[in-house]
Formats: structure tokens, sequence, C-alpha cells
């Protein structure tokens, strides 16, 4: 048996050159698999990346002792939804009825098929979640006992509840089945949900600004793509929902979709990535004025839980829920909350995470912008909330923020050099929550 203090996990590091900005740094799990497409190309995904760490986990500084964790994950790997599906459907027909393929690029079409399921999670998405589960043993197997096991929730979409159990799954098989956590919670996304974006219907969406974005690259791609098929007349959304074949056939098959040659020699990696920055950004991030309200009700349970005292929100919690020892415990070492990625980039904006200098340009991508959603909301990304205690500090607990092990900076509450804050200093940075997002709530049905 492996003793823990060797259990570490590799990380092969891929830098394409150490000039190159942060945001091109990735590193890869040495177990992941490659999917038969580079990984250069699988993180220009944006939403549909599985998931790779955004850098090298660092532990705590040697004084300080994790005594808390909470964690915050998207679903693994899934299918189209099912608006998605019948776009890309109505595109394979127009691709499918052009007279001839005249390029040879678009040859295959003619015994193509398309056979993906929707909205569920494919296969390797439910392994990402059983890899996370494992990691999360190994991590902070410290914090675990049989009075001590993770407190699980989801919101209950069919993927979601599935990667929660796939989740668990992992989490025990890494303990040698010593430690089952179950999930105990499955809130209703037609109810009080804080896991999913479900209660704001004045919410705008992100459709001018990826309106926008789609006329500004997707002309000459759609005119290739036309002149190769005669006929087939796609539209530029046609041109947009094909190259997302390239990430949905690759995760759900496991091989490389016909669609990454195409993808590839379009050279999308750019603008299809930059969709997807726009896309969560004016969905329900900093672009959208009622999208970080969203967020509210979950950082009002995460302080909850990371001060032991009972939540207050008048936003999305369910205080039934909330208010019971059984369905709200505190004093837990490790909880697990399984959402969706507009949720979750919610939640970032109202706790403060990935601040914009500037705001999203719809017609030209910022090269330093951080906003990068392979590197924010990739299938099976996650947030993990670390509260400690530390030596020669008094007894005042410290918090630290990591999104797919990437250390966040937490300006906004004054972090040191290792990234931590005061608890006392978080919870007040967290003031837009406390108010119950000043007002903004209210606006959601005005
Ligand atoms: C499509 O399938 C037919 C029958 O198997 C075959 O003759 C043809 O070469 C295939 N076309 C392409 C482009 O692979
Ligand atoms: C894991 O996910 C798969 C695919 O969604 C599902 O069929 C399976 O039941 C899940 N496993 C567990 C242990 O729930
Ligand atoms: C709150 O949760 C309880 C228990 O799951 C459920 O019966 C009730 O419908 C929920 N209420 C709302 C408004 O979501
Ligand atoms: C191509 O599509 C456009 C709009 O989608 C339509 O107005 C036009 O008539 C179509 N042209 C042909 C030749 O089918
Ligand atoms: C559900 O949320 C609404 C809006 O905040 C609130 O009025 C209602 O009391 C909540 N219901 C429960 C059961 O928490
Ligand atoms: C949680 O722990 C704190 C500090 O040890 C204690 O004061 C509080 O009563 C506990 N709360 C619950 C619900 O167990």
């Amino acid at each position: 048996m492996i003793c823990s203090a060797f259990a570490t996990i590799l990380f092969v590091w891929y830098a394409y050159a150490t000039s190159v900005p942060r945001d091109h740094l990735v590193f890869r799990e040495a177990s992941s698999p490659t999917l038969g497409v580079s990984q250069e190309v699988q993180l220009s995904w944006a939403m549909y990346s599985p998931y790779f760490p955004a850098d090298v986990y660092r532990p705590p500084p040697p004084q300080c002792k994790i005594n808390q964790v909470h964690i915050l994950q998207r679903h693994g790997a899934r299918y189209p939804t099912s608006g998605a599906a019948t776009r890309i459907e109505a595109a394979i027909a127009k691709l499918k009825a052009a007279d001839s393929y005249t390029d040879p690029l678009l040859a295959f079409v003619e015994n193509y098929t398309y056979i993906l399921g929707l909205d569920d999670l494919v296969p390797f998405g439910a392994s990402q979640s059983s890899s996370a589960g494992r990691e999360v043993f190994q991590r902070y197997r410290s914090l675990i006992s049989n009075e001590q096991l993770p407190f699980v929730r989801a919101s209950s979409s069919d993927r979601v509840v599935a990667s929660a159990k796939n989740w668990t799954a992992g989490f025990t098989a890494a303990s040698g089945f010593r430690f089952k956590p179950v999930l105990s919670v499955i809130l209703s996304e037609a109810g009080n949900d804080t896991l999913d974006d479900n209660m704001c219907p004045s919410a705008g969406d992100s459709s001018p600004q990826t309106s926008q974005w789609l006329a500004t690259f997707a002309p000459p791609m759609t005119a290739r793509l036309n002149a190769g098929a005669p006929g087939a007349n796609l539209t530029d959304a046609d041109t947009y929902n094909l190259l997302s074949l390239c990430a949905f056939e690759t995760v759900a098959t496991e091989k490389r979709s016909a669609f990454c040659d195409v993808y590839e020699e379009l050279k999308a990696e750019g603008a299809f990535s930059y969709n997807g920055d726009l896309d969560k950004y004016y969905g329900t991030g900093y672009g959208q004025p009622l999208g970080p309200v969203q967020g509210v009700g979950y950082i009002n349970e995460l302080l909850a839980r990371l001060t032991s005292k009972p939540v207050s929100d008048h936003t999305q919690t369910n205080t039934t829920l909330d208010s019971s020892p059984d369905t709200f415990p505190l004093n837990r070492t490790l909880y697990a909350d399984f959402s969706h990625d507009n949720q979750m980039v919610a939640i970032f904006s109202a706790m403060g995470l990935f601040q914009q200098r500037e705001p999203l340009d719809p017609t030209k991508p910022d090269p330093q912008r951080t906003w990068r959603v392979q590197r924010i909301v990739p299938f099976s990304g996650r947030m993990v909330v670390e509260r400690m205690e530390c030596q020669g500090t008094g007894n005042e607990q410290r918090v630290r923020v990591l999104v797919n092990d990437a250390l966040q900076p937490l300006k906004f509450c004054g972090a040191d050099v290792d990234g931590l804050c005061t608890l006392d200093a978080f919870v007040k940075s967290q003031a837009y929550a406390r108010s119950d997002g000043a007002g903004d709530f209210e606006k959601c049905f005005e």
C-alpha cells in the first residue's frame, strides 16, 4: 500500500513557451486521455473543454492546517442540450443536402450520421467525476472519518445527480471502501435551488454579444464551407453548430470527431473559445446585470458553513432545507455541491473572482483577458474553498480559493502572498451576498 505522504499526483507540464501569457500555461494529469485531439484544441472548446488543472495544486503554507473544505463542481462532459442538438441536426441536414462535396475536407459528410444523445452525462463525463472524487479523497483524507464523511448535494438534473454519484463512487473506491459518502440532498430545479440559475426570470442572455461575435468571425468560414458543399447554404450559426461537434462528438465517443478536421482547417480555436467567453460573461457573469445575483444564495450558504452560523439569505435558498441539520449540517469538514456552468459563473461573479478591467468586447478579444471559460467552468470544473488555521496568527481562521487548482488572488479581501484572507475579511468582502444582492434579486421579478 502506498503511504499517503507519497500518494502525490503527477502532472505533465505542457508549456508552449515560457514567454507566453500565464493563461496559455496548462497542465495535464498524467492519466487524462488525449481523446485523439491535441490539448491545445481541447482547451479551445470553452465550456465544452474537458477539465484540466489550470495550475499545479500548491498545498497551503506549512504553518497552516486545513480544517474545512467546500467544493463546488460542474457536472462532467455531456451530450448537447436539446436546443443545441436541434440546431446541430438542422446544420447537418443542410450540409448533407449539398449537391456534391467539392472540398475534400467535407467528403466524409457523404457517409456521416449524427448519433449523439441528449443532455445526459457521457461515459467520459462520469469518469471525470469519479477521478475528481478520487483526487479529493487523496488530497483531504486527513479531514475524513466515519463521523466526518463529505456532505454532498446536487441540483436535480440527471447529469448533475449522476456526476455527484460518480464522484462519491470515486471517493469511496479511493478510500479502499472504508468511507462511503452519499448524495444527501437533491435541490429541485423547479424550486428554490442555489445550484441552478432557474430563479431570475428577468435576467437577459448573451445572444446580443455572441451574435455580434459570430458576425465578426464566421462569414469567411461559412463561405469556405458553402464553397466546398454547393447547395448547402449554411448560415454563420450553422457553422458554429458544426464546429461544436468537434467537442461534443469527441467527448461522447472518446475518439476524434471528423468535424475536428474542419475545426482545425478553419483555425477555429480562438474564435470558438471567445464565443464561450462572451456567452458566460454576458450570460450570468459580470456582463449580465442580473447574473451575479443568482450566485448570492450559494455564497450565503458558504458563509454559513464557514462561520458555523445559520444561513441568512432571502434569495434562492430553500429555507426548509437550510434550517434543518439533516439537510444543512454545520461543522462538517468537507462539503461537495454539484451544479452547472452558468450557475457557477454567477457564483464566481457574486464572490468577485475573475474581475476584468474592461467588459469583454463582442468584436475584439483582448489577448490579456483572464476570462477564459476553459479555465473557469470546463466540464467537471471546480471551485474549492479551503479554511485553515495557521500557527502564530492566533485563533483566527483563514481562507483561500482555488478554481481548477489555480489559486485565486482574492484582492477583494486583502489576501497575502499565499492567497490567504482572514475569514473575517472574507466574510466582510461578501457584502453583495450578505445584502441579498443589494436590491438586484427583486429586479429578477420586475
Ligand atoms: C461512403 O460509403 C460508400 C459505401 O460504403 C463508399 O463507396 C464511399 O467511398 C464512401 N465515401 C466516402 C467519402 O468515404
Ligand atoms: C455514473 O454516471 C453514469 C453515466 O451517466 C451512470 O450511468 C452511472 O449510474 C453513474 N454511476 C453511479 C455510481 O451513479
Ligand atoms: C424546499 O425543499 C423541500 C424538501 O425537499 C421541498 O419539499 C420543497 O418543495 C422545497 N421548496 C421550494 C420552494 O423549493
Ligand atoms: C439560403 O438561406 C437563406 C436564409 O437562410 C434564404 O433566404 C435563401 O433563399 C437560401 N438560398 C438558397 C439558394 O436556398
Ligand atoms: C423560495 O424563494 C422565495 C424567493 O426568495 C422565497 O420567497 C420563498 O420563501 C422561498 N421558499 C422556501 C421554501 O425557502
Ligand atoms: C459548531 O461548532 C461551534 C464551535 O465549535 C459550536 O459553537 C456550535 O455550537 C456548533 N454548531 C453545531 C450546529 O453543531
